[in-house]
């Protein structure tokens, strides 16, 4: 059935991945009606100065760009003044469930595609400068209004010697004025500015894009810590050589025969993937429970309020394997459908029954701190 979505201007999930996904520039007035944000400007300026947030302060004064990574002290703040500033935290999701509820809007694109939730603040006149991400975002507008110029130019040039990276010749092909609930899609590389009109704050769902040398370089990672080759280097028929000096071609040969015995297959390639795409980033830390019940009782509570992951889990499935955290599980079949289940919802309903086998993982992970039973969620809150 095809149904049209306000968020996304009337289109459906298929028009609008046909046209516009990865194609070109998409804006979506009133996208979310009665939207005005998730968090108030002073809960942002709190949140950037905790020490598990990863939060940028950028300032453009006199023409020249600044930049400070947090976390901050309340002090930073004073010399700020009234323009012409932006903070910028990371991960919002991972902190506030609401934005994580936010999050779910989205859920039209694979979870394998989730950066994360970065909010805004900026007062009149501020703004990170031109620039191009090399990610899909959608630009959700909070609280006050924000200019948006963009452009398609192929002119990619930076300012050179800039804290951050600024585009040296911008040249705004469209630009809109967004106002509350407005939401602006850009495609990767797409250039855009957006500048504060007044008090402002915008909320950016971004969808990462892994460059094919970064997805290389880690795999190659990835096989060094899951390889395992015997035998070694032997030489019994060892001739002599005029140039002690040299590589001679026998010890080439057999270094290229025990080279050439690293192997992969496509599962291993879906391994690698799930573990990469489900790796926390390397600030994230969780809080595992001080004192952990025991399992006979985590079951009795799990079975009655259901279970809801911690907000900082990610978590992925593919071919009866879920990924949480950078480690994959094998299940079967029946598991694995319920374990799909808390993938695809964050959480599973008091209702489900869960086999030992399942249990036993959500235990694990519980003790971990990756989950929690529903009635025990915690619901942190800026
Ligand atoms: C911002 O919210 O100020 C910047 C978002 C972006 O340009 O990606
Ligand atoms: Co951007």
């Amino acid at each position: 059935m095809k149904k049209n979505l306000t968020l996304l201007g009337g289109l459906s999930v298929k028009e609008f991945l046909r046209d516009y996904w990865q194609k070109k520039p998409l804006l979506i007035r009133q996208a979310i009606p009665d939207f005005t944000g998730l968090i108030k400007p002073q809960q942002l300026m709190s949140l950037a100065c905790t020490p598990d947030t990863q939060a940028r302060l950028v300032t453009h004064k006199r023409g020249a760009w600044q930049l400070q990574q947090g976390p901050f002290e309340t002090e930073d703040f004073s010399g700020l003044g009234k323009t012409r500033w932006t903070m910028l935290v990371q991960g919002l999701n991972h902190f506030l469930p609401q934005a994580a509820e936010l999050l779910k809007h989205f859920n039209f694109i694979p979870h394998a595609r989730l950066d994360d939730l970065m909010v805004s603040y900026a007062p009149k006149a501020g703004g990170v400068g031109p620039h191009f991400d090399s990610y899909d975002v959608f630009l959700l507008q909070g609280m006050g209004h924000r200019r948006w110029q963009i452009s398609e130019q192929k002119d990619r040039t930076l300012i050179e010697g800039a804290p951050l990276r600024i585009l040296q010749n911008f040249i705004p092909e469209n630009e809109w004025i967004l106002a509350p609930g407005d939401m602006l899609y850009l495609p990767p590389h797409w250039a855009h500015n957006g500048i504060a009109e007044d008090d402002c704050m915008t909320y950016s769902i971004g969808f990462r894009t892994p460059s094919y040398q970064e997805l290389g370089e880690q795999f190659l990672i990835y096989l060094q810590d899951n390889l395992c080759l015997d035998g070694m280097y032997a030489d019994p028929d060892l001739k002599t050589q005029s140039h002690p000096s040299e590589i001679s071609s026998d010890m080439l040969r057999q270094a290229e025969q025990a080279i050439n015995r690293i192997k992969w297959n496509k599962s291993d390639i879906a391994n690698f993937l799930g573990c990469y795409l489900s790796e926390p980033k390397a600030h994230i830390f969780f809080d595992p429970p001080e004192n952990p019940w025991p399992l006979k009782r985590f079951k009795q509570v799990a079975q009655t309020s259901g279970i809801t992951l911690d907000l900082k889990t990610q978590i992925l499935c593919h071919n009866d394997t879920v990924f949480i955290n950078g480690e994959a599980h094998g299940a079967d079949r029946d598991d694995y459908k319920i374990l799909r289940i808390l993938a695809d919802e964050r959480q599973l309903a008091a209702s489900t029954q869960l086999p030992d086998t399942v249990m036993t993982l959500l235990y694990q992970c519980y003790t971990d701190g990756y989950l929690f039973p529903t009635s025990n969620q915690q619901m942190s809150a800026p």
